[in-house]
């Protein structure tokens, strides 16, 4: 593996990133713009009904994003100009073929023109509709990976996966690619286009009985569930981007793929400046539950080791990784962006500096300072249960069938209380899995890759910096992303 000159690897380059007003990829395409301006040109593929459309949510939801800021002071009156010299939105959808681009000069003019793709576009929610996951997660990453092949010029295809695809939550989780076929419980075989099949008709029986959109929606994100856990996957989001992979393991070797699996994906560590974050995202949630004052407990073990990774240090991984693999045929290889090799962080630790925090700087809001109430990390389901029981008065029965996980379903999202079990329900067992997980995530791949290039051009790898070993993450945490998730992200 030789990589040695990312500059020059970027400069000139035509980039394709789907996902283009996603979290990941606007974090990526502000480095680029900022590191190198030669960058040849970046087309956006944006979920949008018409160019029109794809270019106002460019300079909506990605340029005009405080995370541009830097960019803008070093382009000065000239940054629009800029932006559209290097930037191509362009309205797509990576659900259909071709990527739902219609038209057929713009095409052309990308497969001719594109050497690099990106896909970064994913449905990341974990209880998805059905129908909607496999389309994006599954079938998308396949159309991306059609479309790839059809690039005259193509160097280098990256595609954006998760760690949590593999799905054990003990010992050490191998950089290893699926196998078609692979399931999680070892017990049944994935076929994807049996799921597909399944998946539509039920899909057109709900529409032969005249199901509403709201049953219609709710049927398939407990589909999605109950096909997850038939093999052995948590929840959708992780069964359909494996499954994704699984389709992309069936390339033709001689395309240069390479995925990279980022964990949990947090605020940036220090570019373009230190605290940028989009939206909340798994655990983070659940604090800002508590932050607001409605989340007062979690199931979960102290000891659980959680995967947390900065933003600006995955995007960092991708370039690198990108750059590594130009021109070689697709090896398999799979790279962990992840921290709990190297640097673990428990759940106790998270849950003391977010309590830490919030008491010495309550959250305001429009009326006034909340003042933090008591947060606690239960160990067991039944310390859990009596926990909800009394705080709730709630009879404990009821609970024993609920094992709620985050009570912040129980503190207002549902006015009936039945379904208020039910959801509890469910939150629990998506959250319980990363809550009590030990599992660790082997990154051996990226190491060996990040030292060979620091060897070949140390300066360069202080541009394109991944040392998840060297974070303090209470420094990190106090100083940067609790401050940055307040700021960014709790509206
Ligand atoms: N963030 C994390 O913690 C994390 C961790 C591990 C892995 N990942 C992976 O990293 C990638 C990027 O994640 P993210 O955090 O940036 O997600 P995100 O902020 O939710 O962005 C997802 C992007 O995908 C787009 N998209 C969804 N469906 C699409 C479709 N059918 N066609 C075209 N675009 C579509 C979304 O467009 P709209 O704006 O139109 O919805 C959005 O731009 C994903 O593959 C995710 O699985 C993320």
């Amino acid at each position: 593996m030789e990589v040695n000159n990312i500059m020059q690897f970027l400069e000139d380059r035509t980039i394709l990133v789907t996902g283009g007003t996603g979290f990941l990829a606007k974090v990526m395409v502000e480095k680029i713009l900022r590191v190198q301006p030669n960058v040849r040109k970046l087309y956006l593929l944006i979920r949008a009904c018409d160019l029109e459309e794809a270019i106002k949510r460019f300079q909506m939801e990605v340029a005009g994003k405080d995370l541009f800021r830097i960019l803008r002071e070093k382009h000065g009156a000239n940054i629009d100009t800029f932006l559209s010299e290097k930037v191509t939105p362009v309205a797509g959808d990576i659900a259909n073929e071709n990527l739902g681009l219609r038209d057929y000069n713009l095409i052309k003019e990308m497969q001719r023109e594109v050497d690099v793709v990106v896909n970064a576009a994913a449905t990341t929610k974990f209880y998805e509709r059905y129908d909607l996951a496999l389309n994006i997660n599954t079938f998308g990453a396949k159309h991306v990976s059609n479309f790839v092949l059809k690039c005259i010029n193509m160097k280098v295809f990256l595609h954006i996966s998760t760690a949590y695809v593999s799905s054990e939550n003990h010992g050490l989780i191998l950089e290893k690619q699926f196998k078609s076929g692979d399931s999680i419980n070892g017990k049944t075989k994935v076929d994807i286009n049996k799921e597909k099949q399944l998946m539509e008709e039920n899909l057109n029986q709900l529409t032969t009985i005249k199901a509403t959109n709201k049953e219609i929606a709710s049927f398939m994100k407990d589909l999605g569930i109950q096909r997850a856990k038939h093999h052995g996957w948590p929840n959708t989001y992780v069964f359909t981007k494996a499954m994704g992979e699984m389709l992309l393991g069936e390339l033709r070797k001689d395309v240069p793929l390479v995925i990279l699996r980022p964990s949990m994906v947090t605020s940036t560590y220090k570019e373009p400046f230190p605290g940028w974050i989009e939206n909340l995202r798994t655990f983070d949630t659940v604090f800002a539950g508590y932050i607001k004052g409605t989340a007062t407990c979690l199931r979960g073990d102290p000891d659980c080791i959680m995967d947390i990774v900065p933003v600006d240090m995955v995007v960092n991984a991708m370039i690198v990784a990108m750059a590594a693999h130009v021109n070689h045929p697709n090896s398999g290889i799979i790279y962990h962006g992840t921290s709990s090799a190297s640097n673990p962080v428990k759940l106790h630790q998270i849950v003391d500096w977010s309590v830490e925090y919030f008491t010495k700087h309550p959250y305001i809001n429009k009326d006034g300072s909340i003042k933090p109430r008591d947060f606690k990390l239960l160990t067991s389901d039944r310390s859990f249960q009596k926990y909800i029981a009394i705080h709730y008065k709630v009879p404990l029965k009821a609970l024993k069938i609920a094992n709620m996980l985050v009570c912040q379903a129980l503190d207002g999202l549902y006015t009936d209380f039945s379904r208020k079990l039910q959801i509890g329900t469910l939150f629990s067992d998506l959250f319980k899995h990363y809550s009590l997980s030990k599992a660790i995530y082997d990154d051996s791949n990226l190491k060996n890759l990040l030292n060979i290039y620091k060897e070949n051009a140390d300066d360069e790898a202080q541009v394109f910096f991944f040392n998840t070993s060297s974070i303090n993450w209470k420094d990190y945490y106090m100083n940067t992303h609790l401050p940055g998730l307040v700021k960014y992200a709790i509206k």
